[in-house]
């Protein structure tokens, strides 16, 4: 019988520096029948834990196709991260999960989507971009804003052209180097050379200041509240939407969430 409290056991195949505190991990399950049953939509999120470090949620940033392996995209901020960053190619970590909802996919078909991502949120985008260069996705266009202080803080920076090939990725920086050929500026700046977002879903993943901005720069430019995704962080333990530590309103982050329209978190006090 499925528990969502037993942690399963993975172990660390591949560690990538993406910046000076983020490092791209690639685990495999012990146990490969833990591999193969790892089914997940964009957007939803594992529990990695460390014994004697606690457990916290992280964005699954892999092909969810590609499932013989995952990969989880970990900025170092705390204990349980710290220690993670500490760790080497074949150590173990405990997994539970996938938990929360993602993104609705299915209910787009032909849509074109537009990914808002600042900061450690833009970690999200990645599972979605792999999937639609795979041909996976049933979208319209994919078009992926980036807001970022500098050149070395931007992840994946070595995937970019490989992405180019399909996605449209625009990328503002607040701080650049003097180097720096693209738009600068917060990530709301990318708005200036886009008005039209007919037929197009939203969906924003970033620090909490970034929300506020950018849904106005949508609703400036006709965008329904229900075509405005945004995704939530907040402090988790169950995940599975027992210990209310990530109530909002009358949801819970990790159950009903992290992924919610606009619609169904406009009216709630503190959810952004
Ligand atoms: C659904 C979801 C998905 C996430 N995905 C990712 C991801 O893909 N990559 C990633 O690097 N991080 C992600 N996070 C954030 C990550 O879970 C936290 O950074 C992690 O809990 C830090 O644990 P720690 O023990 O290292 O830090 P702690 O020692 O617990 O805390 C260190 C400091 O960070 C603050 N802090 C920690 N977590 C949060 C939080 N959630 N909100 C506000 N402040 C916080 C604390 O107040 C403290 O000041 C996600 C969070 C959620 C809710
Ligand atoms: S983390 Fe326990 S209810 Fe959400």
């Amino acid at each position: 019988m499925y528990n969502p409290y037993l942690p399963k056991f993975a172990k660390i195949l591949k560690i990538q520096d993406e910046t000076p505190d983020t490092k791209l991990f690639t685990f495999q399950f012990v146990d490969k029948a833990n591999q193969n049953n790892l089914n997940f939509t964009h957007g939803q999120f594992l529990m990695l834990g460390l014994f004697d470090y606690g457990e916290a949620p992280f964005d699954i940033c892999s092909s969810s196709v590609k499932t013989n392996t995952f990969d989880l995209t970990v900025r170092k901020v705390g204990i349980l991260t710290n220690q993670l960053h500490l760790l080497k190619v074949g150590d173990l970590v405990t997994i539970r999960g996938p938990f929360g909802n993602g993104l609705p996919l299915l209910q787009f078909k032909d849509k074109d989507l537009l990914l808002i991502g600042g900061g450690c949120g833009f970690v999200t985008m990645r599972s979605f971009v792999l999937d639609y260069l795979a041909g996976k996705l049933n979208l319209g266009k994919l078009n992926v804003f980036y807001g970022c202080l500098n050149e070395e803080n931007l992840y994946f920076k070595k995937e970019y052209s490989q992405w180019r090939k399909k996605v449209e990725l625009d990328i503002a920086l607040d701080k650049p180097s003097k180097s720096w050929k693209g738009k600068k500026g917060v990530v709301t700046a990318l708005f200036n050379d886009r008005q039209d977002f007919s037929n197009t879903v939203a969906l924003i993943v970033g620090p909490p200041i970034m929300y506020k901005f950018v849904i106005q720069e949508l609703q400036a430019r006709g965008m329904a509240d229900s075509d405005i995704y945004v995704s939530l962080e907040r402090r988790m333990y169950c995940g599975v939407g027992v210990c209310q530590h990530c109530a909002i309103g009358s949801y819970y982050v990790c159950k009903d969430g992290p992924v919610f329209s606009w619609e169904q978190l406009k009216d709630i006090k503190g959810a952004v």
